[in-house]
């Protein structure tokens, strides 16, 4: 059932609520292919009954970012979900989820700030005020759905670590699930603004995988300094990569370290072809 308003949505939720139903909540800013879908999977297994929000988040993106030409596929959107027996896809406008006519920005609206310490790195750094979008959409979407539990992929590992932090912070009644990245046979991790590449800028975006997984194989040989990890990664690349970051942090706080160990995370962030893509992986556990 596609739904486009919170009234709508909390009528339906309301009566499941009413049947004793658990609910999960998919969010995602729609363009949805297997990664998506997998988190649809899980939810679909762990809950009664699954609401997809399928939102293209306004103020998530900075003024210089792709907010305008991000894909929007809500009809096969639907298709999918249904395909997957999605309860609800809930797709609001800007004006139904902020208000309408409202003035998007934090000096007019509340907005959920996440913590310095976990927005000051990594994508925060480059993208200032993102998650404070990120979590703000996210604090309404449980408000408004209520559910029981929410999904979200380790492919945008800053992300769900700061959701945990703000459902743990805020005391917000909701069970966190986080499902593993979803690649492409190539190793590429699936992401909607993959369909900004060009064929080639595909093969040059199996750069970021490659660099992972080799990490993962010279700590697994006993190379723990981080700066000797981050080290090896740098043969790889070449003119059509444009690095913005490679660390190697705790999985759960995001702090630094100068000695990898089994928590560890080895994070990227590269543009190909100017397109900006992020992927990890864990140093210890299976990929
Ligand atoms: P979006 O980029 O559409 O992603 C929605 C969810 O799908 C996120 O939890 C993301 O981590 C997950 N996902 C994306 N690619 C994946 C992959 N290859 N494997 C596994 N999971 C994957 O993330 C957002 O939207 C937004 O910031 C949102 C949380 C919806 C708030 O607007």
């Amino acid at each position: 059932m596609l739904l486009h308003t919170i009234e709508e949505v909390r009528a339906e939720v309301k009566k499941w609520r009413k049947e004793g139903l658990t609910v999960g909540i998919v969010p995602t800013m729609g363009a949805l292919h297997a990664g998506h879908l997998s988190l649809i999977k899980k939810a679909k297994q762990t809950c009664d009954k699954v609401v997809v929000s399928d939102f293209v988040n306004p103020i998530q993106f900075g003024p210089s970012e792709d907010f305008d030409k991000y894909p929007r596929t809500l009809d096969e959107d639907v298709k999918l979900c249904n395909s997957e027996g999605v309860d609800i896809v809930f797709a609001p406008s800007a004006d139904e989820m902020y208000g309408e006519g409202q003035r998007l920005s934090n000096d007019t609206l509340t907005y959920v700030c996440p913590p310095f310490f976990y927005v000051n790195t990594l994508c925060g750094k480059s993208r200032t005020g993102h998650f404070d979008g990120v979590c703000t959409v996210v604090l309404k979407l449980f408000n408004i759905v209520q559910p029981d539990y929410g999904f979200f992929g380790q492919k945008d590992a800053q992300q769900v670590i700061i959701i945990k932090k703000m459902v743990k912070d805020l005391n917000v009644p909701i069970t966190i699930v986080q499902c593993p990245i979803v690649r492409e046979e190539s190793g590429l991790a699936l992401s909607s603004r993959n369909k900004y590449l060009s064929e080639e800028g595909k093969k040059d975006a199996l750069v970021l995988s490659k660099i992972l997984n080799n990490l993962k194989t010279c700590y697994s040989k006993g190379i723990k300094d981080v700066n000797a990890l981050k080290e090896t990664a740098y043969s790889f690349l070449n003119e059509k990569h444009d690095l913005e970051y490679l660390e190697i942090v705790d999985k759960d706080t995001l702090e630094d370290k100068k000695q990898a160990d089994d928590n560890s995370i080895a994070l990227i962030a590269c543009r190909v072809e100017g397109v900006r893509l992020i992927d990890n992986i864990y140093l210890k556990e299976e990929v």
